[in-house]
């Protein structure tokens, strides 16, 4: 069988994903940056008293669904709190595939950074329009692309993410925002997966902190990091929503989420809200941690949130490091190709709100004696 041969070379590689087991160290695996799903037996009573046994399925697609209440009301929740019309969607994987593929038509061009979410990636690649990439965060390069192409087209899509999943370093969205004003065809499309909860001042993500919302044009959430529940929703205008419930095919053919689901993110959200105190200690934390980190490396570290990569530079490389982390009770997965380009592996570590700084400095500790012990082979 050919895919036996695959499993081999990826296997020959270094590259062989297993499903991990037996994890239950310090945590910097987890997206649970607000430290909610950890606690989420705090919770319980208070969704049981406020949400009256929802059903555990939709039992259809949400254009062919009877029970609309809970979608509706978080959508209701979500719209007012984005200034913007919401829908939601089974996972920020359907989000992006839905709406990226729905854009990309003949006449329009989808633009988008080259590292962003294989979800995107999936998106953009299922859609029928001609697309571009610009270097990571290279806004000379995006810039040229749009004064050479965007006249060519009806449509244009610049498509980023706001918290970047592998390097947590930030997008210039409010260059991006400049530059999207400067043409009338532009739409800029910005993924919030690892800012929602994290940044802003009530939890909406790197554009509510910048006090560029009404900016963005289409912004995608989901639900399962921070908000500790499950699911994802697009924010963003009249037309745009009423587009992807006609054209998203993720959004369509697809059974929506269920509505027990629908009213745990309800709450999660409500409870993100409020988490100021939670997300200025992860802020300090995580630029403490950054410090102490490049300290150590001597390698500058681009990161400006909660997610901190430690480079490794090979497969193999990274995936000793994770086992001698493991070892010392602290859980970090390494992270190889095809997720990021080969000769940057590495250790994707990610902070919550609930990590102490005595955990970080035994973690710093064996990250050091890894070091070391590697300086020394
Ligand atoms: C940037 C980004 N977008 C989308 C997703 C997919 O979201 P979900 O897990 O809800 O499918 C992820 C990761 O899971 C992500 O990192």
């Amino acid at each position: 069988m050919i895919y036996d041969d695959i499993l081999q070379t990826l296997d020959e590689d270094k590259r062989l994903r297993k499903i991990p087991t037996g994890l239950g160290g310090i945590d910097l695996i987890s997206n649970d940056y607000m430290s909610l799903g950890a606690k989420h037996s705090e919770f319980l009573s208070e969704f049981q008293e406020r949400f009256d046994c929802p059903p555990m399925s939709a039992s259809a697609s949400r254009l062919l669904q009877r029970h609309q209440t809970e979608h509706t009301a978080l959508e209701n929740m979500l719209e007012g709190l984005y200034n913007k019309k919401v829908l939601l969607l089974n996972s920020g994987y359907h989000a992006n595939t839905g709406a990226l593929s729905a854009l990309s038509v003949p006449g329009s061009l989808i633009i988008s950074d080259k590292l962003i979410h294989a979800s995107m990636i999936d998106g953009i690649r299922l859609g029928h329009g001609d697309t571009a990439r610009f270097v990571h965060n290279d806004m000379g390069m995006l810039r040229k692309i749009l004064e050479k192409k965007a006249s060519q087209y009806k449509s244009v899509v610049v498509a980023v993410e706001s918290v970047y999943s592998m390097d947590g370093d930030l997008a210039p969205l409010r260059e991006l925002v400049e530059i999207k004003k400067e043409y009338s065809n532009v739409l800029l499309y910005v993924d919030e997966a690892h800012a929602f909860g994290v940044f802003g001042e009530k939890g909406l993500g790197l554009a509510e902190e910048l006090g560029i919302l009404s900016d963005i044009d289409i912004l995608i959430v989901t639900l399962g990091k921070a908000a500790a529940g499950y699911g994802a929703f697009i924010a963003t205008s009249e037309t745009v929503h009423s587009y992807f419930i006609n054209c998203a095919r993720s959004f369509i053919f697809s059974t929506a989420l269920p509505p027990s689901v629908i009213a745990w993110d309800y709450l999660m959200i409500e409870k993100l809200a409020g988490m100021t105190q939670e997300r200025k200690h992860l802020r300090e934390l995580s630029e403490w941690f950054r410090s102490e980190l490049e300290n150590i490396t001597g390698i500058e570290c681009q990161s400006r949130s909660q997610i901190i990569p430690v480079h490794a530079g090979s497969a193999s490389r990274a995936i000793d490091m994770a086992a001698k982390l493991r070892a010392a009770g602290i859980d970090a997965l390494p992270i190889r190709r095809p997720t990021v380009a080969a000769g940057t592996e590495r250790l994707r570590l990610s902070l919550s709100a609930n990590l102490k700084r005595e955990e970080l400095i035994r973690v710093l500790d064996e990250i050091l004696a890894i070091l070391i012990s590697v300086e020394g082979e």
